[in-house]
C-alpha cells in the first residue's frame, strides 16, 4: 500500500509536468497559429474579390504573393472617412478587434439591430487593384447572428454600390442552419445586388424566403431556410457598417474622389 503522501506528491508532480507540457506547446505553437490565422484571413479577402476559390489548394507563398500582387491595405478613420497614415508594419499588425475593445481606440455606439456595442476609430480596408486602378473595396463587418458574433467582409465594386461579394471568417452559428452563411451557393446570391438606395442610405437586406432576381429585386437576398435569425443578422450588420458614420462617409469620399491622393 502506498502512503497518502506518496499518492498526493505523485499527482502533484504529474499535474506540474502536464501543465509545463501544455503551456510550452501553447507558447511554441502561438506564432504558427498567428501565421495560419493571417493566411486564412488573406484567403477570405482574396476569395471575396474572386481571386481565391475555396476548393483551391495553394501554398502559403502563393497566397501571400497573390495578396501582395492584387490587394492594398489602408487604414480608414471612420469619423472623417479619410485614410490614416500607416506603415506597412502597422497595417500588417493592425488588430481591429483588439482596437474595438480598447476604450482609447474605439467609440461606443447607440443600441442597434446589429448589436454592435463599440466601433473602432480606425478600420482596415483592402483595395483590389486592377491595372493600377482600384477595382473593388473590401470592408470588414461584424454583428450578431443567433448564437454568435459573425465576422466577415463585404466587397463593393468601385461604384461603391454594387456588391461584389460577401464572406465570413468566424462565427459559431449552427452548421446546416445559420452556418449556411458560409455556403458558396448562398454567397453567390449577393454579387450584383445594390448596397444603397437612391439617397445613399444602406438598403441591402436578407428577406425571409426568396428574393427576386438581381435586376428586379436589387436590395434583397434570399433568407436562409430554418435560420431566419442568422440571415436577418447578416442584413442588419451590413446595413450598420454602411451607415454614414461607419463606412458610409468613407465610401462617399471615395466616390467624390476627395481622398488624399485621389481614390488611392
Ligand atoms: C438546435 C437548433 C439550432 C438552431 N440554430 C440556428 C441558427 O444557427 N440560426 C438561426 O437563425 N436559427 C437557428 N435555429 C432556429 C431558430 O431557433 C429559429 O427557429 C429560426 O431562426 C427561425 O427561422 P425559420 O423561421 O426560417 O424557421 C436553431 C434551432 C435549433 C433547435
Amino acid at each position: 500500500m502506498r502512503s497518502t503522501k506518496y499518492i498526493l506528491s505523485f499527482a502533484a508532480i504529474l499535474c506540474l509536468i502536464c501543465a509545463v507540457v501544455v503551456s510550452s506547446a501553447r507558447v511554441a505553437l502561438k506564432e504558427r497559429q498567428t501565421i495560419n490565422k493571417q493566411l486564412d484571413q488573406k484567403k477570405k479577402v482574396l476569395g471575396v474579390v474572386g481571386l481565391f476559390d475555396a476548393g483551391e489548394t495553394v501554398s502559403p507563398d502563393e497566397i501571400n504573393q497573390r495578396f501582395a500582387d492584387n490587394m492594398r491595405a489602408k487604414l480608414v478613420d471612420l469619423q472623417t472617412g479619410r485614410y490614416v497614415e500607416a506603415s506597412d508594419d502597422q497595417l500588417a499588425n493592425f488588430d481591429q478587434r483588439k482596437a474595438r475593445q480598447d476604450p482609447a481606440l474605439s467609440t461606443t455606439v447607440d443600441a442597434n439591430s446589429a448589436q454592435v456595442r463599440r466601433v473602432p476609430n480606425h478600420a482596415l480596408v483592402y483595395l483590389k487593384m486592377k491595372s493600377g486602378e482600384i477595382d473593388k473595396l473590401v470592408l470588414p463587418v461584424e454583428g450578431k447572428g443567433l448564437w454568435s458574433t459573425l465576422y466577415g467582409y463585404i466587397a463593393l465594386e468601385s461604384d461603391t454600390n454594387t456588391i461584389a461579394g460577401i464572406t465570413f471568417y468566424e462565427h459559431a452559428e449552427t452548421p446546416g442552419l445559420g452556418g449556411e452563411i458560409d455556403n458558396p451557393a448562398w454567397q453567390a446570391k449577393w454579387p450584383g445586388r445594390k448596397a444603397f438606395n437612391g439617397d445613399w442610405k444602406p438598403a441591402i437586406d436578407v428577406t425571409k424566403g426568396s428574393a427576386g432576381s438581381v435586376e428586379d429585386d436589387p436590395h434583397n437576398v434570399d433568407g436562409l431556410s430554418g435560420a431566419t435569425i442568422t440571415g436577418r443578422g447578416v442584413g442588419y450588420l451590413i446595413q450598420f457598417w454602411l451607415e454614414e458614420d461607419k463606412f458610409g462617409g468613407y465610401l462617399a469620399n471615395f466616390r467624390n474622389g476627395s481622398l488624399d491622393g485621389g481614390q488611392g
